[in-house]
C-alpha cells in the first residue's frame, strides 16, 4: 500500500500560510492536514473554515481537516462548503453529546461528498469507533494528546494500528486510510508504516527539516 503523507499545517508561519501550501506541493507532499482548535476541546485556538477557503485555492492537495472542536456538527457546513476533502472529528468530543452522535456527524459529513473519519485519543481503545469503520474513509489514531505540535510519540499507540488494520482487512476493507498523528519522524515513521499505517501527519518534522522534500521523503519510505 502507498504511504502518503498530510504535512500539518499547524507548525507553518501563519503569516506566510499561502507560501506554506505550495512548498508542500512542490515537496512532496500527498495531503495537507488542517488542524483546526477551539480553545474548549483544547488549550488552543488555531483557524476555521476561512483558512480552509484561503488555502483551497492555492493547491490541488487534499485538505484533510481535523477538527478538534467541541459540538462537531455544527461546524461542519463551514468546512465543507470551504473546500475540504476529508473532515474528522474526535470520538471523545461526539460521545459527550451523546452515543448517536458520532455516527450522525460522519453522515452530516458524508451528505456533502466529503470524505469523513473518526479520531481516538492515545487514551481510548481503538475498539471503542470499530461500530462506525464501515461508513469512515479513514480513521485516525492519535499518537500524542491532541493541542499542541512537537510532541513525543507514545509508543503504546503501536499496537492500536496493528488493531485497526487487523479490523479494517476483517470488515473486507484492507485498503483503508489510518491515519497516525502527533510525533512522527524520520526516525519512527518506517515502524509506523509497518504497523499498518498508510497516512502520516507531520508537522515540526517536515517544517523544522532542513531539506523539507528530504523528510518527507524519509517519511514516505
Ligand atoms: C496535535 C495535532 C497534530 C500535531 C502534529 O494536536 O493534531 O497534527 O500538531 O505535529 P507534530 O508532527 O509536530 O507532532
Ligand atoms: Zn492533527
Amino acid at each position: 500500500m502507498q504511504t502518503k503523507i498530510a504535512p500539518s499545517i499547524l507548525s507553518a508561519d501563519f503569516s506566510v500560510m499561502g507560501e506554506a501550501v505550495k512548498k508542500l506541493g512542490l515537496a512532496g507532499a500527498d495531503m495537507i492536514h488542517c488542524d483546526v482548535m477551539d480553545g474548549s476541546f483544547v488549550e488552543p485556538i488555531t483557524f476555521g473554515g476561512q483558512m480552509v477557503k484561503n488555502i483551497r485555492p492555492l493547491t490541488d492537495l487534499k485538505l484533510d481537516v481535523h477538527l478538534m472542536i467541541e459540538h462537531p456538527k455544527t461546524q461542519i457546513k463551514f468546512f465543507a462548503d470551504a473546500g475540504a476533502d476529508v473532515i474528522t472529528v474526535h470520538y471523545g468530543a461526539c460521545n459527550k453529546i451523546s452515543p448517536d452522535y458520532l455516527r450522525e456527524t460522519l453522515e452530516l459529513i458524508k451528505s456533502y461528498g466529503v470524505a469523513c473519519g473518526a479520531v481516538v485519543n492515545p487514551d481510548v481503545p481503538v475498539e471503542k469507533i470499530f461500530p462506525v469503520f464501515e461508513m469512515c474513509d479513514l480513521v485516525l489514531l492519535m499518537s500524542v494528546f491532541p493541542g499542541y505540535g512537537g510532541q513525543k510519540f507514545i509508543p503504546e499507540v503501536m499496537d492500536k494500528i496493528r488493531k485497526a488494520r487487523e479490523y479494517a482487512v476483517k470488515i473486507g476493507r484492507p485498503e483503508m486510510d489510518i491515519e497516525i498523528d502527533g510525533g512522527v519522524t524520520t526516525e519512527n515513521a518506517a515502524a509506523i508504516r509497518a504497523a499498518g499505517a498508510n497516512v502520516l501527519v507531520a508537522g515540526s518534522a517536515v517544517f523544522g527539516a532542513p531539506d523539507m522534500r528530504a523528510a518527507i521523503n524519509k517519511i514516505k519510505g
